[in-house]
């Protein structure tokens, strides 16, 4: 057969990603476009391209070359070493911001113990389509699709997942059907556990960006949290300071005790960027909790969250 012959004996799912496939001296060169596909799906197909072009009698050897042309989907993580410092409130609102600034986002709630995010979208109890088996993500208002275990399973249910279940869980929601998404913020739950491990193994961020507030406690989690991250070689974007103040879990009631500015000291003794600070307002607590992030308003509560995303923007930018 030649180089023709052979890419027509391909299965045609096969064949539509085949940008070149050469025969000389009987080595078959396949070249594959791999953009958006996961790592299992990738191994699949150069392991039946191997199979199928190695049976034919003018081929040796088979190499396969991937290549991701169309565009590679790159993910930014956020996260946090200590919870409820709101990495949630600030992955919605970045993802809306960069979405105003024309970025194709999308956004992943990693969280699947204790996901928030179809709270903050008020998209809670709908149910995404699938298609080939993967979901489709929901659409909001905000120009944001987005999914999370909330989407998937009744409620309460999500928090059960153990160990490597929860990394195959935040599986199904990145290998989802993102089509021309370019850019997806992962809302990552807090801490360093197993979702962060299969996280960095499995599909590697761009890059991370760490939210706490200024207490001393979060800002020392903060720190760790960056480890991880630095370990794997995952650039940090910068640090975020949330809350410069504290509400009471319980009563709701905001007070002061903790100042401001600690966040932006850390990122100077780390030696990491500081990309900005969230005002403690009551205003964004709220809107999350209604389903109207503030970034969507365009207001004065989108300033500090434009700003930042501002600065994802231009990080993105640069390194592309
Ligand atoms: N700047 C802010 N001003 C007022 N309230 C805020 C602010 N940021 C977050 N909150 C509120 O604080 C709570 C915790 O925020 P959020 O859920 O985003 O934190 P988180 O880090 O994602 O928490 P978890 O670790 O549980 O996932 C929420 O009720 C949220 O609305
Ligand atoms: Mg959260």
């Amino acid at each position: 057969m030649n180089s023709t012959d052979l890419k027509a004996s391909l299965p045609a799912a096969i064949a539509d990603r085949v940008t070149s496939l050469s025969l000389r001296d009987r080595r078959a060169i396949v070249v594959l476009d791999v953009a958006g596909l996961s790592t299992s799906e990738r191994d699949e197909i150069e392991l039946q391209i191997e199979r199928i072009v190695s049976a034919d009698d003018a081929v040796d050897e088979v190499s396969v070359v991937m290549t991701a042309e169309r565009f590679e989907r790159q993910l930014i993580a956020i996260g946090s070493g200590k919870g409820g410092v709101g990495k949630s409130t600030l992955t919605a609102n970045l993802a809306i911001s960069l979405a105003r600034m024309g970025r194709k986002v999308g956004l992943v709630d990693a969280d699947v113990y204790g996901p928030s995010q179809p709270v903050i979208f008020g998209t809670q109890g709908q149910k995404p389509e699938a298609r080939d088996n993967k979901p489709i993500p929901i659409e909001s208002r905000f120009g944001v699709p987005h999914l999370s275990m909330g989407h998937l399973v009744a409620p309460g249910k999500a928090l059960a997942w153990r160990g490597p279940m929860a990394g195959n869980a935040l599986a199904q929601l990145v290998e989802a059907q993102w089509g021309a998404t370019e850019l997806l913020l992962i809302d990552l739950p807090p801490g360093t556990g197993d979702v962060q491990l299969t996280m960095l193994q499995r599909f590697k961020p761009a890059g991370a960006v760490l939210v706490s507030t200024p207490q001393d406690l979060a800002l020392i989690d903060a720190a760790r949290a960056g480890q991880l991250f630095d370990q794997a070689d995952v650039p940090i974007i910068g640090l975020v300071e949330n809350m410069a103040g504290y509400a009471c879990p319980h009563c709701g009631k905001l007070s002061d005790p903790f100042g401001s500015g600690g966040v932006e000291q850390a990122a100077e003794r780390l030696d990491l960027p500081f990309l900005g600070r969230i005002p403690l307002d009551h205003a964004i607590r709220q809107g999350s909790d209604a389903g109207e992030p503030p970034a969507a308003n365009g207001g004065k509560l989108a300033e500090p969250f434009d700003a930042i995303a501002s600065q994802i923007d231009a990080w993105l930018s640069a390194k592309n």
